[in-house]
């Protein structure tokens, strides 16, 4: 493994670029970042880095704006935001961008997320730059929910109760963890001043994680639909796999961009309120509990995860601890199980496009994402707990039983010997046909000398 040959940059010499290039090498930088030779094969489903890349940009610019406008407070919160919305100029503008900003974020990331997973992104030697993505939506996940405390409404009061009320399961140290976040008996002002205080520094932790993220995939360079290694043995091989990022992938993602634009202006403009509940327009009131309290929906599936284990009846009789601990424990571990997913994967081949068995396993996995989605934000009553805990196993099951047995038990199919051949065959182009790669060998680069 390596760096990827890169053709590098040369100043002219005697040139003021020269001169500053000997002290800090930022054009080869710049250079390196616009014209990283990337797979020529990338398809659609590549294009969600760059879009969460602008994103972040979007949230970060918005919020430090609206933070000019907002005043942390008991009483002054709720009010702040209707004196955002109604008396600063364009402030509906910033605050609708910033509140969908953070759904468009989400449903990016969530794509992004089951790339990942569907072209087996995460397999050596990318198992860094996966565990740094698992950071990045965490700390994503802490930043929104913070950010939706802000406003003071009754859903912001409640699902910041609810939330951090769960801390409290946690054995001898509970009670007091939560008192020391709430900064007080109860939800209330310090607790609201220190989700503020938060809720600005995260995005720039997200931002020095993103950094690394990226750092880390220059290092071993993108997939590729077929899975298969760009040839990194010399710089013509490179070439022949590759293209460079700018102007071709540039362009690809403004394309994609443009487009995923054009949905975020359509719910800024005129369905501002549609991802968000009506009851966080009643101001927060800690003596009247909403009939039903649901977070945003992109927790959905997680807090379906939380309450298949409160609020089912058989679960709660068969732990033998208190369940909210176990719901706890369910929840945090749904999304900690995704940093051991280059572990717990054992097929020999990265792309589901190959894998003829995992491939409907992964299409369970999506249903059952979207399931769990759509049962979080129902009541806890009837059928749903049940529906909840028949995806929370199936959520778990894929994972540690699915994922490392599929992979010993599958036949994979062939696959193009390079990312050249494919690209050819796909685009009926003669050249480097290379032989196709049988089952006994693993998705290392095809031509490259073993290490
Ligand atoms: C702020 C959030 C994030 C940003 C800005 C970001 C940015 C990027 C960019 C620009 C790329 C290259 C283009 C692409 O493949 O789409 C990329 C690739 C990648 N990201 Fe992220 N990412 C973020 C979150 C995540 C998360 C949450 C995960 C996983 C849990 C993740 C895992 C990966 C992986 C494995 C790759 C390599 C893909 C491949 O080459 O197959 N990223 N990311």
């Amino acid at each position: 493994m390596g760096n990827i040959p890169q053709d590098h940059y040369e100043p002219k010499p005697n040139s003021t670029a020269s001169w500053i290039e000997d002290r800090l090498p930022i054009g080869g930088l710049i250079s390196h970042l616009m014209n990283f030779p990337t797979p020529k094969n990338l398809n659609w489903a590549y294009v969600f880095g760059g879009i969460l890349v602008l994103f972040l940009v979007i949230q970060i610019i918005t919020g430090i704006v609206l933070a000019m406008h907002y005043q942390v407070g008991d009483e002054a919160a709720f009010r702040s935001v209707e004196y955002i919305m109604r008396d600063v100029n364009g402030g509906w503008l910033l605050r609708y961008a910033h509140a969908n900003g953070a759904s468009f974020f989400f449903i990016a990331v969530y794509a992004h997320i089951f790339r990942g997973l569907y072209y087996g992104s995460y397999k050596a030697p990318r198992e860094l730059l996966w565990i740094i993505g698992v950071l990045i939506y965490v700390v994503m996940m802490a930043t929104a929910f913070m950010g939706y405390v802000l406003p003071w409404g009754q859903m912001s009061f409640w699902g910041a109760k609810v939330i951090t009320s769960l801390f409290g399961a946690i054995p001898v140290v509970g009670d007091s963890l939560a008192i020391w976040l709430w900064g007080g008996p109860a939800v209330g002002e310090a607790t609201l001043n220190r989700m503020f205080s938060l809720h600005y520094l995260l995005p720039f932790i997200i931002a020095g994680l993103t950094v690394l993220h990226i750092w880390a995939l220059h290092h071993v360079g993108n997939t590729n639909p077929t899975g298969v290694e760009i040839r990194k043995d010399s710089i013509e091989n490179v070439k022949k796999d590759t293209v460079p990022f700018t102007p071709f992938i540039a362009v690809k993602d403004l394309y994609a961009i443009v487009v995923f634009l054009i949905a975020f202006a359509f719910f800024v403009f005129f369905a501002p309120n549609f991802l968000g509940h009506p009851d966080n327009y009643i101001e927060a009131n800690p003596l009247v509990t909403p009939a039903h309290i649901v977070p945003e929906w992109y927790f959905l599936p997680f807090y379906a995860i939380l309450r298949a284990i409160t609020d089912d009846l058989w679960i709660m009789m068969i732990l033998p601890f208190d369940a909210k601990l176990g719901g706890v424990l369910a929840m945090f571990g749904a999304i900690a199980i995704l940093a051991f997913v280059p572990w717990l994967d054992t097929s020999r081949v990265r792309s589901t496009d190959y894998r003829p068995i995992y491939r409907w396993w992964f299409l369970i996995l999506v249903i059952d994402f979207f399931v769990l989605m759509w049962v979080g934000a129902k009541p806890a009553e009837g059928i749903y707990p049940t529906i909840s805990l028949l995806g929370t196993i199936y959520w778990f099951a894929h994972f540690l039983i699915v994922l490392p047995v599929v992979g010993l038990i599958e036949r994979p199919k062939p696959r193009p010997a390079t990312v050249e051949e494919a690209f050819n065959a796909k685009h009926g182009i003669g050249g480097d046909s290379g032989t196709a790669k049988t089952d006994g060998k693993a998705d290392e680069p095809a031509m490259q000398p073993a290490e």
